[in-house]
């Protein structure tokens, strides 16, 4: 059976609309999720939405709408997003799929039997906003609880509790003995600290229906509906399971689909994820499926937030930056580029339109957009658009920039990656410079060495139409079809110098990234 390289996003609560950390996370992943499929890997990506609890509940009480029906036009703007983006998923998963509570139904019916869940009374301190317990710990000193929290109430109530506490040591144990498994590295060492400083509580797994209606029954208790986070993270197991993939189905005692024995996705190699959700996945989820017998994803690979403007977006006061109005205005690659090009995955970023549009204006117009149009267009004028015998000027900075490419994508690199083809754009247009086929061309005894150049440039252009399909995959297929190649340029494999044929003829050459005027 062939195991896919299996990639997820965090599942977005669908509680308003998306912004700019919402559609970079989706960016990074996909651009991960091609990269591997241009680097000949099956590659299975899943995104989704996260709609059960009380956020969600809150929210289409506010519109007067039924959670489900709030649910269901809420997934159509999120499925948007993903169209809009440009995102490769393969499928997309809703928490009020059938097929999702299937799943949630069948590991907590497990644990049950297992007697790893246990039913508990509990008086505390109650956060609506983040639907949590709050402890003493919570507190600021002077015996406030922070706005951070919303409205704190008293609660008494019974609930269901998973038995997470035993398995603290062993879980400590697989983070230091698997470095890859948190990453970045801080993020590794931050969930280790938390480990390592407190013995780590049960945890609630329910909430009473009575209170909050709008969740997953359990299986053996119709009273208690499943708590969210605990719902959200089975998400990730779903769709195996719901392909039939037995890595999970065994466990879980679900039916292998005989149709599909050839679909393997889990475990999943990548979940990635926002730095603030890092405790969910790096103890909560590799707990409950250690607990459930099922194999642990490769990696939880955690990004860093945006701010824009330097202070946190916030609706209240406008400070969001929305995606669909960038896209709009600048075009998908633009965006795309900009928050790969300018954040790294991990650290935090600051969102600036000036910042934006200079990149734009440097990088993609004058860098990018300048060396294919100029390339295309004097092959154009100057040899009527058919490739001249190969030429080598550039072949070992190409070599060069394949290399690194691919080396820093199998690290998933994605901001190095881009530093890399960019180097081979700047060496490219500074050999423009350099030779100037303007002046060749005036002179008939250079033709050959106009020839030599003109195949350097526009080799050099397919060559980067290639590394640029897993960041910027519009441009790169335009940058093809106005080479006159046809299909998609989305394989590594063969983009070694030489692939434009002699006597091969261009199409037409068009601007890729328009002048905007200030
Ligand atoms: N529903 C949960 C995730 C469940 S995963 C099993 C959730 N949803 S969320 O909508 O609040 O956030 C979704 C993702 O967007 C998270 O990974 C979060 O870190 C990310 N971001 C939300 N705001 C962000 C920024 N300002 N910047 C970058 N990413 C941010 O949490």
């Amino acid at each position: 059976m062939n195991k896919q390289f299996y990639i997820t996003t965090a599942i977005d609560y669908t509680n308003g609309a998306p912004h700019l950390g919402h559609a970079y996370e989706k960016v990074v992943t996909d651009t991960i999720a091609r990269a591997r499929r241009s680097l000949g890997q099956e590659t299975f990506f899943l995104t989704g939405v996260d709609e059960h609890g009380q956020k969600v509940q809150q929210a289409a009480q506010a519109e007067g709408k039924s959670p489900k029906a709030y649910c269901d036009e809420l997934a159509v703007i999120w499925k948007g997003l993903a169209t809009t983006l440009g995102l490769t998923n393969n499928d997309f998963v809703r928490t009020t799929d059938e097929r999702h509570k299937r799943v949630v139904g069948a590991i907590l019916s497990k644990l049950h039997q297992q007697g790893d869940l246990y039913k508990d009374s509990h008086t505390g301190f109650y956060s609506v906003r983040e639907e949590t317990f709050l402890t003493e710990k919570d507190r600021n000193p002077d015996g406030t609880w922070d706005p951070k929290w919303g409205q704190v109430i008293e609660l008494k109530e019974d609930n269901w509790y998973f038995k997470m506490g035993k398995h603290q040591q062993w879980l400590i144990g697989y983070i230091e003995s698997t470095p890859s498994f948190v990453q970045p590295d801080y993020r590794r060492n931050e969930v280790l600290g938390f480990l390592k400083s407190q013995p780590l509580e049960d945890l609630c797994i329910t909430r009473p229906a009575s209170r909050l209606s709008w969740g997953i029954p359990l299986p053996f208790d119709p009273e208690f509906v499943t708590y969210v986070w605990f719902d959200a993270l089975t998400n990730y197991i779903t769709v195996p399971a719901s392909l039939g993939d037995p890595a999970v189905c065994g466990p879980l005692g679900l039916a292998t689909n005989n149709h599909q024995p050839s679909t393997s996705l889990w475990p999943a190699d990548i979940h990635v994820i926002g730095k603030d959700i890092v405790k969910f996945h790096a103890v909560y989820w590799p707990i409950m499926l250690h607990a459930a017998g099922i194999a642990l994803p490769k990696q939880i690979l955690a990004h860093g937030w945006w701010q824009k403007d330097g202070t946190k977006m916030s609706k209240t006061t406008g400070n969001v930056v929305e995606p669909t109005a960038v896209i709009n205005e600048w075009g998908l690659d633009a965006f795309r580029f900009y928050v790969l090009r300018e954040l790294d995955i991990g650290p935090d970023g600051n969102w600036t339109d000036a910042g934006f549009k200079a990149r734009y204006q440097a990088e993609l117009a004058n860098g990018l957009g300048n060396l294919v149009n100029r390339s295309l267009s004097m092959l154009k004028r100057y040899r009527d658009g058919t490739v001249p015998a190969p030429a080598n000027d550039l072949s070992t900075d190409a070599a060069r920039a394949i290399a690194d490419v691919c080396g820093q994508l199998e690290r998933n690199e994605l901001q190095a990656a881009l530093q890399s083809i960019w180097t081979l754009i700047t060496r490219a247009n500074q050999f423009v410079d350099q030779t100037a086929p303007f002046k060749l061309a005036k002179d008939p005894a250079q033709a050959q060495r106009l020839d030599e150049v003109l195949y350097n440039l526009v080799e050099t252009c397919r060559i980067i139409a290639v590394l640029l399909w897993p960041f910027l995959p519009t441009t790169s297929c335009r940058i093809n079809e106005q080479l006159g190649l046809t299909g998609a340029p989305d394989q590594f494999t063969g983009v070694h110098w030489g692939g434009l044929k002699q006597g091969h003829a261009i199409g037409a050459p068009a601007p890729l990234f328009p002048r905007k005027e200030p």
